[in-house]
């Protein structure tokens, strides 16, 4: 059985590809094969923070118009088994994409025993992201705590019930998870940012977890490893518990609430 997986938002700069390269990353650790596509045309960055840029030869728009075969744009990653990427073009127009080419690219990668299709949506809720998302069984909204970007992910779900294969073919509706990205505990309690309950009752969709705000992220995007390898780091631990949520293990939330400062800190800072 495959699934295909939409990380959407509609907002741009949220966090989708580093979400989409970490939510797959973990994905493919627990042994399933996993596959994330950049849907991103013109500004594809996925094979960047996967760290393969310097392998992309052939893309995405390449296979859907015949110039290359699928298994020779496919990426098998060097170090994580199961893991594979299919990146973007970085220069054709976003016209490039069209829905049968892309129903035929995802069909080939069922039949290549995919588990896991990660689809990562450019911004906005125009062509190119309602592309990402048409074939999605399911679909994981990367919102941050702050008014616009609960909005535009209000306006994504809109689309996700309207605009997909199984919204016109009247099938299931595609499974939604809500996961809060860059959340800063300390200024939620200052009041300078939404909190999970704020966003929660807006959106109204099943909570996959917080993703605290981490100089990691950029750090691990600099290396070219997914900062969910890093892990020490807090970031990578909540993406380790979204990876097992997702996949439909219940687990504790964490990083949502300020920590409390010890009686040593309080002091010394
Ligand atoms: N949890 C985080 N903590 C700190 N910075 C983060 C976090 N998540 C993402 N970022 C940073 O935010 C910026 C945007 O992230 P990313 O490219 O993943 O977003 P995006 O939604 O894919 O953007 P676009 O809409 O342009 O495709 C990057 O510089 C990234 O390093
Ligand atoms: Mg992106």
């Amino acid at each position: 059985m495959s699934k295909i997986v939409v990380v959407t938002s509609g907002k741009g700069g949220v966090g989708k590809t580093t979400t989409s390269a970490n939510i797959a990353t973990g994905i493919a650790l627990t042994g399933k094969k996993t596959i994330a596509i950049d849907f991103d045309v013109g500004l594809r960055n996925l094979d960047l923070i996967m760290g393969v840029e310097r392998r992309v030869i052939y893309d995405l728009v390449n296979v859907i118009k015949g110039e290359a075969k699928l298994q020779q744009a496919i990426i098998r990653d060097k170090h994580i088994e199961n893991l594979y990427m299919l990146p973007a073009s970085q220069t054709r127009d976003k016209d490039a994409l069209d829905p049968e080419g892309i129903a035929r690219v995802l069909e080939d990668l069922k039949q290549m025993g995919f588990e896991y299709i990660i689809c990562d949506s450019p911004a906005g809720i125009e062509k190119g992201a309602q592309m990402a998302m048409y074939f999605a069984d399911e679909a994981i909204v990367v919102t941050n705590p702050e008014v616009s970007s609960v909005r535009d992910s209000d306006r994504v779900l809109g689309l996700l019930a309207a605009k997909t294969s199984r919204a016109e073919q009247g099938g299931d509706p595609i499974k939604t998870h809500l996961l809060l990205t860059r959340y800063s505990p300390a200024q939620v309690a200052r009041g300078e940012m939404l909190s999970v309950g704020d966003v929660l009752e807006i959106l109204g969709i099943p909570f996959l977890g917080v993703i605290p705000e981490s100089k990691a992220v950029l750090q691990a995007s600099n290396k070219g490893a997914p900062v969910i390898l890093d892990e020490l780091t807090e970031v990578a631990q909540a993406y380790r518990d979204v990876v097992y949520r997702f996949l439909g293990e219940e687990r504790p939330h964490r990083f949502i609430e300020q920590e409390k400062r010890g009686f040593l800190k309080r002091i010394f800072g």
